[in-house]
C-alpha cells in the first residue's frame, strides 16, 4: 500500500508547530532528529524533513506529496501548488522596512535604491505594482543587517515579533503580504494518495476547530 509523503521544515520556526500538529491528529513518529525520513505509526503516511526554500520544487516535482509551509514561501516560489488548508500557526508578515531614521513616506521613496532580501519575486511585484524601479540583492538570510553594513537602503523580509527589526534599528513601513502555515499539495498526486490526505485533512479541520 502506498503512503503519503508529507514534508515539514526540518528546523526553523514552522518545525515544532508543524509536529505538533501531526502529533495532534495521531501522526506519531518516534525519529532521531537527524532522521530526515520517518514513518509514522499506524497511519500511511512518510514525514520527509526538509529546507523550507526547497519544499516547493519538491511538491511540484510530485517527490513529496503534501507539505506543512509558510504561505509566504509559496507566493514566492510556489507557482501551481495548491492550498488545502490553513493552519492558523506561524503567522507573520512580509514586510519593506527601513532604517529608523529615514523619513519614509512611500514606496515611492526606494526608487533607484538598494532592496535586501529573500523574496525577490514577492518584492519585484510589489515594486511593478507601483511602478517602482529598484535594485534587488538577494540574501538567504540575517537579511537585517545589510542596511547596517552599507549593502542595502531598505530590507524585505518576514517580520513576526518585530523583534529582529527592533535590534537592527530598522523600522516596518510597508507590509506586502500577510502569511501563516498551510497545508500545500502536490499538482501530481495520485488518486490512492488523495485518499489519504483527504483522511488527514479531515483530522485537521476537527483539530482546528477544537483549538478555537
Ligand atoms: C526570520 C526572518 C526575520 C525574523 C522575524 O529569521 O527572516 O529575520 O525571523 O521574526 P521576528 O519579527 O519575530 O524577529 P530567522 O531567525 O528565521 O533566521 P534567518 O533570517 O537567518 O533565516
Ligand atoms: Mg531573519
Amino acid at each position: 500500500m502506498s503512503k503519503l509523503r508529507i514534508a515539514v521544515q526540518k528546523s526553523g520556526r514552522l518545525n515544532e508547530d508543524s509536529m505538533k500538529l501531526l502529533k495532534d491528529i495521531g501522526i506519531s513518529i518516534d525519529n532521531g532528529k537527524d532522521q530526515l525520513k520517518a514513518s509514522a505509526k499506524g497511519f500511511p503516511v512518510e514525514v520527509f524533513y526538509l529546507r523550507n526554500g526547497d519544499i516547493p520544487q519538491y511538491l511540484k516535482d510530485g517527490v513529496v506529496d503534501a507539505a506543512i509551509i509558510g504561505e509566504n514561501v509559496l507566493i514566492e516560489k510556489g507557482e501551481g501548488i495548491n492550498v488545502v488548508e490553513q493552519l492558523g500557526f506561524s503567522t507573520c508578515r512580509v514586510c519593506i522596512a527601513v532604517p529608523k531614521a529615514d523619513n519614509y513616506t512611500s514606496i515611492k521613496d526606494l526608487e533607484g535604491k538598494r532592496i535586501a532580501t529573500s523574496y525577490p519575486n514577492t518584492v519585484q511585484q510589489f515594486l511593478d505594482k507601483n511602478g517602482v524601479k529598484a535594485n534587488l540583492h538577494i540574501i538567504n538570510g540575517s537579511v537585517e543587517i545589510a542596511p547596517n553594513i552599507g549593502l542595502a537602503d531598505a530590507i524585505c523580509d518576514i517580520v513576526s515579533s518585530g523583534s529582529t527589526l527592533f535590534k537592527n534599528n530598522l523600522k516596518e513601513v510597508d507590509t506586502i503580504l500577510k502569511s501563516e502555515a498551510v497545508l500545500a499539495v502536490s499538482p501530481k498526486l495520485n488518486a490512492e494518495r488523495q485518499a489519504i490526505l483527504e483522511k488527514i485533512q479531515f483530522r485537521i479541520q476537527s483539530v482546528l476547530k477544537g483549538r478555537n
